[in-house]
Order: C-alpha cells, then sequence, then structure tokens
C-alpha cells in the first residue's frame, strides 16, 4: 500500500483562517438570484420573496461573503434600476436575459443580513465608468444629506449600508466582456475609479481585475500592466479559474496542482511589480471565482432568444467533484498568507452547490459537502503540513504529489483536510503531531468505485492513534475531514 506522511507543527505557521475563504457569489444570471435565493410566492418564501430554504442551505454552508450582482451581467448593469418602486424591464446583454429588476442592491443587502454574510459589491467598469461607481459608493454608504444617500434614506434604509469590499468590475481582460478593455486602459480607469471612490468612503477596500483564467492570452501580462497603473490605489488582485474533468479523470483529480501554480505566479507577480516600485505594501489576492464546470457542454448564448431567468449552466455535481472541490479549499487555506478572499460560484442554480426548482424544493449537491464541513471545521491558524509521498503522473499537469493537505489548530483543536489524488490507489495516511494525540471523528467523501454518482454525503473513517500518530487509510479519489485533540499545543500558540 502506498504511504504518505506529514507533520503538524504549530511552528509551520501558514495565517490565521481567514473566513472570508469562505465566500461565495450571485449573479443575475440563469435562475441564481430569481428562483434561487428570490422567489415571492413561493411556499417557502419570506414577506421579502427570499426563499427561506436557501438561507437555511446558505448557513448551513457557512458562506461567509457573497460577491454580487457579478461576472459578466455587472459590465452592463445600471444600479439604479434596481433600486425604488420603478424598475424598468432592460435586456442584459451578457446572457441574453430579460431582467425585471425585481431584485436589486436594496433586496440584496436585505438577503445578506438574513444570510449573516458579508457583501462584495461589483461596480461596472464596462459600460459606465468612475461617476456611476462613486454614486453607487455615495447611495451605498454615505449617512445621509446628499442626493444618492438621501434617496436610499427614502428607499427606506435610514442606515449607510458601510460595504466595504468593491470589485473594480469584471473580468475587464476577457473579449467577451461588455467594454473589455487593454490593460493599460483598464489599468487607468481602475486606478482613477478607485482614487475616487477612496474619497468617497476611505474605509473601502479595492480589488482589481486580474485575468479571466490562468490560459488567458494576456495571462501574467495583464496583472503587470494593471498593477503599474493602480499598485497603491488597490487592496486585491482578483483571480478567476474554472476546471472540468472533461473525459480524463486522473488530470481532473489533480485541478488542484493548478490553482496553486496559479495563485504561486501571481503572488510573484505582484510582488515583482511591488518591488519594481519600491513599495513596502503587498497586494494581496481574491480568488474570486473558482469551481469545477462543465465549460466544454456550454454552448454559449449567442443564438438564443432573451429570456427571464433562463435555466443556465445548471451543472449536476458528481462524487469526483466533491474531492477536487474539496482540494481547492485545501489549496486556498494553504495559501491563507496571500489569499484573503475566495469566492465559490455560484451559490444557487448556476453551477451551484445549491439547486432549487421554481416552486419546489432547495437541495444540496456534492460540492456543498466538502464546503459546508471546511467552513465550519477550519478555525485558528492555518498550519502547512508538507506532506510526503507518491506522485502521480498527469497529462495535464506533469508530476503531481498524490496527497494533498493543510491543518488548522485552535486551542487544542486540530482539523486535517487531505485529499488521495489517485484514481484507483489507497493512501495509508501517518500524520505526526509532536505530542500525544486523541481523534475525535473524520469524514470522508469516497469518489473511487464510482466517482460520477451524483451523490456524496460524509461517511464516517476509522483513524488510529498511537502517542504522537494518527494512522488512517484515505481510500482512491477520496477528500477526507480528520478532527482531533491534542492538549500540549494550546501551550504551543
Ligand atoms: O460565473 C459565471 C461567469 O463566469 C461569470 O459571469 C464570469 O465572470 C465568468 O466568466
Amino acid at each position: 500500500m502506498p504511504q504518505a506522511h506529514l507533520t503538524l507543527d504549530p511552528a509551520f505557521r501558514v495565517a490565521p483562517v481567514n473566513r472570508r475563504l469562505f465566500g461565495s457569489f450571485v449573479e443575475h444570471m440563469g435562475r441564481c438570484v430569481y428562483t434561487g435565493i428570490y422567489e415571492p410566492g413561493h411556499p417557502a418564501a419570506d414577506d421579502n420573496g427570499f426563499r427561506t430554504d436557501v438561507l437555511e442551505l446558505t448557513r448551513e454552508m457557512g458562506v461567509s461573503v457573497v460577491r454580487y450582482p457579478g461576472g459578466n451581467f455587472v459590465s452592463g448593469y445600471r444600479w439604479e434600476d434596481g433600486v425604488g418602486p420603478d424598475r424598468p424591464t432592460r435586456l442584459d446583454l451578457a446572457w441574453r436575459q430579460i431582467e425585471t429588476n425585481a431584485f436589486g442592491l436594496n433586496e440584496f443587502m436585505t438577503w445578506t443580513r438574513a444570510a449573516g454574510v458579508e457583501p462584495m459589491m461589483a461596480v461596472n467598469l464596462g459600460t459606465r465608468g468612475l461617476q456611476e461607481a462613486c454614486d453607487l459608493l455615495e447611495y451605498a454608504n454615505h449617512p445621509s444629506g446628499t442626493q444618492w444617500s438621501d434617496l436610499r434614506v427614502k428607499h427606506g434604509a435610514t442606515d449607510p449600508y458601510g460595504i466595504r469590499l468593491w470589485c473594480l468590475g469584471n473580468e475587464m481582460d476577457g473579449p467577451w466582456q461588455i467594454g473589455h478593455k487593454t490593460a493599460h486602459e483598464y489599468g487607468r480607469l481602475a486606478n482613477e475609479t478607485a482614487k475616487a471612490m477612496r474619497l468617497v468612503d476611505p474605509g473601502i477596500e479595492l480589488v482589481l481585475c486580474g485575468s479571466s483564467n490562468s490560459g488567458m492570452p494576456t495571462f501574467g501580462a495583464w496583472e503587470a500592466t494593471v498593477l503599474e497603473h493602480a499598485y497603491d490605489a488597490v487592496d486585491y488582485l482578483s483571480l478567476h479559474n474554472y476546471y472540468e474533468e472533461n473525459g480524463d479523470l486522473p488530470g481532473f483529480l489533480c485541478s488542484a496542482v493548478d490553482m496553486d501554480r496559479y495563485i504561486s505566479a501571481i503572488v510573484a507577480t505582484a510582488d515583482h511589480i511591488g518591488a519594481k516600485l519600491r513599495r513596502k505594501k503587498k497586494i494581496n489576492l481574491s480568488f474570486d471565482e473558482w469551481n469545477v464546470w462543465n465549460q466544454s457542454r456550454f454552448t454559449g448564448r449567442e443564438r438564443s432568444p432573451f429570456q427571464e431567468a433562463p435555466e443556465l449552466i445548471e451543472d449536476t455535481f458528481t462524487a469526483a467533484d466533491a474531492v477536487v472541490v474539496g482540494d481547492f479549499l485545501i489549496t486556498l487555506l494553504r495559501h491563507a498568507d496571500r489569499v484573503s478572499i475566495a469566492c465559490q460560484a455560484q451559490l444557487a442554480n448556476i453551477i451551484a452547490p445549491i439547486r432549487t426548482e421554481p416552486g419546489g424544493p432547495a437541495w444540496r449537491q456534492t460540492i456543498f459537502h466538502p464546503f459546508a464541513l471546511t467552513a465550519r471545521h477550519a478555525r485558528g491558524t492555518v498550519l502547512r503540513v508538507e506532506p510526503s509521498g507518491p506522485l502521480l503522473e498527469t497529462e495535464r499537469y506533469g508530476e503531481a504529489p498524490a496527497l494533498s493537505a493543510v491543518a488548522t489548530i485552535d486551542g487544542s483543536q486540530v482539523a486535517l483536510f487531505a485529499v488521495n489524488r489517485s484514481p484507483d490507489q489507497d493512501l495509508d495516511l501517518t500524520a505526526r503531531l509532536l505530542a500525544a494525540v486523541r481523534p475525535l471523528s473524520a469524514s470522508v467523501i469516497a469518489a473511487g468505485d464510482d466517482p460520477h454518482r451524483v451523490e456524496a454525503l460524509p461517511q464516517p473513517l476509522t483513524v488510529q492513534a498511537d502517542g504522537d500518530r494518527l494512522t488512517a487509510r484515505l481510500p482512491a479519489a477520496s477528500w477526507t475531514m480528520i478532527l482531533a485533540e491534542c492538549e500540549s499545543l494550546r501551550d504551543q500558540q
């Protein structure tokens, strides 16, 4: 049986667990908003029209931050359409939808409070610019006594929202983006918009658009150029990436290797520009769109008729997808020193952990479970555990470690998250803790026998303890969470 080892030592501290790593994304796209989180008249809808079944699942998932209102949608969006009594119906050119604007900023803010999540707003830098971004910020965050803030008060929101996180547009490097720009055009616009927004509210945190994915022809160069323009004015640089199996299960199970390389490459690029500009300040990362998405099955919307809340990319996820999603979360935690925000895309129906039927039930997809367990149990401090073990040879990514792992410690509580990426071989794991350890529980999602099944409830896993060691057999293609207690850890933190 292949063996893998790791050491859990409080000296190998990465960073505190940042709750913002457990973010999600709500876009006006398909059925994410309409008949997803919002469906007046649904038997489970509250007085605001919010589906309480979806709200409950959102809370159960442990979602911390929700990015809104897009995505590609935001690049043609007029935020004023979604506030106040008059809501014009418009064409949404990004997804060829009919947008009724029944749901807008104030509904979203009320929803975030019901869900217990932090809002992360995106401004339109596609068809609009600096002025509209400042107007929106003034509407949202300025106390009162000005045209826009008084309008918010008139719309029933007496207190300012105090929204801290703001994205400067979405995927502006993508030719599909409405109002797509070159890196120089975007870098200048983002810099000027950021500076002006900070004059409206100095307390905000700003996210600059990085590449739409690591395969873009301008990847790397885009980041360098936009950072040269806006380094001083922003706090974070965004990353987006989606992964799919596409007939290659062994490669797909190693997708997090790519996410890991992508993050390291962007950290290096950001630090290079920081060094070039002689800045002490570090730009951290916002991985604000990530997930599994069977993109090759999506034929696009170019020929589709305009439609209200169309069924769009409602992918059904598998056990293998859940394992890969668990590995993405491990990877984000391993980079918690530089990745400050991460949003799984999206929350409901659109490539989502939560699915709904209009007028019917809401349910958890396979990928819901590793997210919910990681969000609940990753607490305190992230530790780098440097696993050793067999290597896998993949066509997509070359050599990849079979074991991916990270741990968190909080007082005497230990949570160890591990993925065995081998599609067909179990792995015997030994974790050494430097002091006596007691296992509390362990859960596993094993995809090996039937990777494409669409149910993947976590099952109990046997873990043995021997003094300072924990041992467990990690099934092929599996995600595992081991919870344990180690009293002496408390003194070492
Ligand atoms: O999440 C779906 C879409 O993927 C978003 O609108 C866009 O930002 C990305 O390309």
